[in-house]
């Protein structure tokens, strides 16, 4: 009698598991979509994977879920095959059986304002040109006489009275570019003879240049900044890809 309610608990058992069983068969054909990973989704399901790849779930009968486009780091959703420009950058969004891709043009970003590549911009006391990797500086601005900013090219001097204005390299550091003024040494130039602690300049020259201009520059900066981990395409090899590796 004992043995016999033993079995059935046993029977009961295997039957509660069987059951069990069937009803994660019963879930898995009840899955609306599979997203990129094989998981089920629901209808109406939106959902964005890697910050970059947006999919919604349409259907009902576990079909792949559809991918709708991709989203750019500025949060723009550009539709799948679709290669549309936002606030004057391009944004291409594509599509085959293999892969899922997004490229967005190169771009310098600084201080928040974007710059194409080519083009030339101008921070501070540097002229800066825009490039695939990063910017690179091409040269100094001083004020002449009238005010009026112009561009020196590196290696070369401009003269506003007796100050001579330098965009150049530092010889010991030729990865950084150095913009200075100072008086003119080919003119000659009466000064007192105390001593003073700048190494850059005859001392006395300082402090004449200061009583002769208010603006008084020695600025360097790398010549070349890299455009940092931003990315400029990204791709998603879908699963129809790997049985094409896979082949032969
Ligand atoms: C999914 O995206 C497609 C393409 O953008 C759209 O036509 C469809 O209405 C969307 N479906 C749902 C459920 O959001
Ligand atoms: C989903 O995509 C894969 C790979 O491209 C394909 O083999 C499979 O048949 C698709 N499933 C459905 C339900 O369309
Ligand atoms: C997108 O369009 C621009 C011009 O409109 C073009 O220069 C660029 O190559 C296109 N990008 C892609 C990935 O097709
Ligand atoms: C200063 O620069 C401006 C613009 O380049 C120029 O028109 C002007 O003639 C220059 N003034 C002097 C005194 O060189």
């Amino acid at each position: 009698m004992l043995l016999f309610g033993y079995m059935l608990v046993l029977i009961g058992f295997i039957f509660v598991n069987a059951d069990e069983e069937f009803d994660i068969e019963l879930l898995s054909e009840e899955c609306d979509c599979r997203d990129w990973y094989g998981v089920c989704r629901k209808q109406g399901a939106e959902w964005l994977d890697e910050n970059v790849w947006m999919y919604n779930c349409s259907s009902s009968n576990g079909a792949n879920a559809t991918f709708v486009g991709c989203m750019s780091p500025q949060k723009e959703l550009i539709s799948t095959k679709i290669n549309k420009t936002v606030e004057g950058f391009w944004h291409a969004c594509d599509e085959d059986d293999l892969r899922i891709r997004y490229e967005q043009e190169p771009r310098c970003l600084v201080e928040s304002e974007s710059y194409h590549v080519g083009s030339t911009f101008r921070l501070g006391t540097f002229q800066w040109i825009c490039l695939d990797t990063g910017r690179w500086i091409t040269g100094c601005f001083y004020k002449n006489e009238t005010n009026n900013d112009v561009l020196l090219r590196i290696g070369e001097t401009g003269y506003n009275g007796l100050i001579k204005h330098v965009c150049d390299r530092f010889v010991d550091y030729p990865g950084r570019v150095q913009y200075y003024a100072e008086v003119r040494d080919d003119v000659h130039v009466k000064h007192p003879t105390n001593k003073g602690v700048n190494q850059n300049f005859p001392p006395s020259k300082e402090e004449l240049i200061q009583g002769k201009v208010n603006r008084w520059l020695h600025e360097n900066s790398a010549a070349f900044v890299s455009n940092g981990e931003q990315f400029g395409a990204r791709i998603r090899y879908l699963p129809a890809s790997r049985s094409d590796w896979t082949k032969k």
